[in-house]
């Protein structure tokens, strides 16, 4: 279905493998458009409840942006690569309602590094490395790099990062909160994969307005308190919340339905 991706299913994950070894998984015109594509279903079918990001191989998740598609463009080429790039992938995964987790597994480097930060949260093998190396190419990061980078490990880290293009490996990028969690390669998507059927387990309102209203946070969002309390009384209208609340008094384990 997917000429530069692999998806498979996998109890309501849908996992999304970004399939250009030879390349590091580089993300080209193609790549971009069918990321898009892939998350389209996440957000439209129910039978998809949650996504795991990665990359084929072991050396990459994604080593940047397809550097050969550069050289052709202007100042509005540039522009509109990083619009159409971002609408269509970065921000769309950013804004979806279910759960999108990346599965770091080697080198996420410039718009790979992008791509990991737009996810929701993210699990890494000991063998991955972040760096955002665009200032090499005489370029900054396109996809929302800057804004992400900075909230995920504050501005004075950013701020070096950036300009001096060095890498980080997976442990720093732990203790710089880059990284949730690091586990040994052949360990990586089982444990993604566990996170995820835990979320699974919860009312998906609860869930959706959680990413909603984060987000919020972390774009500075002037309503971003008026909006939670918006979203709390939303969830006390969905039969989710009425089961979740019964089930403690009647101390046995919540079934959710989203609805
Ligand atoms: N765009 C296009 N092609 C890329 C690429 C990218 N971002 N990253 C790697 N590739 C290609 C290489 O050109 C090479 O192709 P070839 O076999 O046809 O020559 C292939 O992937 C393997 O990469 P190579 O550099 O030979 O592997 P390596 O193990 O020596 O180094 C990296 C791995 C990731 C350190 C190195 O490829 C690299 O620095 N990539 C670019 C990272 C970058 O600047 N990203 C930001 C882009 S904005």
């Amino acid at each position: 279905m997917y000429q530069t991706l692999l998806t498979e299913l996998d109890k309501g994950t849908l996992i999304i493998t970004i399939n250009r070894p030879d390349k590091m998984n580089a993300l080209n015109k193609d790549v971009i458009e069918e990321i898009g594509k892939a998350l389209d279903e996440v957000y439209h079918k129910d039978e998809i409840k949650s996504a795991i990001i990665t990359g084929a191989g072991d050396k990459a998740f994604v080593a940047g942006a397809d550097i050969t598609e550069f050289l052709a463009l202007g100042k509005e080429g540039g522009a509109a690569l990083a619009r159409i790039g971002r609408e269509n992938v970065f921000d769309k995964i950013e804004n979806c309602p279910k759960p999108v987790v990346a599965a770091v597994n080697g080198f996420s480097l410039g718009g790979g590094c992008e791509l990991a930060m737009a996810c929701h949260f993210r699990v890494a093998g000991t063998n991955a490395k972040f760096g955002q190396p665009e200032v090499n190419l005489g370029l900054i990061p396109g996809y929302g790099g800057t804004q992400r980078l900075t909230q995920l490990v504050g501005k004075g880290k950013a701020m070096e990062l950036m300009m001096t293009a060095d890498m980080v490996g997976a442990e720093e990028a732990k203790t710089l909160g880059l990284v949730n969690h690091v586990v040994a390669p052949e360990e990586l998507l089982q444990k993604t994969k566990d996170i995820l059927q835990k979320i699974h387990t919860k009312a998906p309102f609860a869930i959706e307005s959680i990413i909603a209203s984060v987000n919020d946070a972390a774009r500075c969002n002037p309503h971003g308190f008026d909006n939670e309390i918006e979203r709390f009384g939303s969830c006390f209208a969905t039969e989710d919340m009425k089961e979740g609340t019964a089930a403690f008094l009647e101390k046995r384990k919540p079934v959710f339905k989203g609805k």
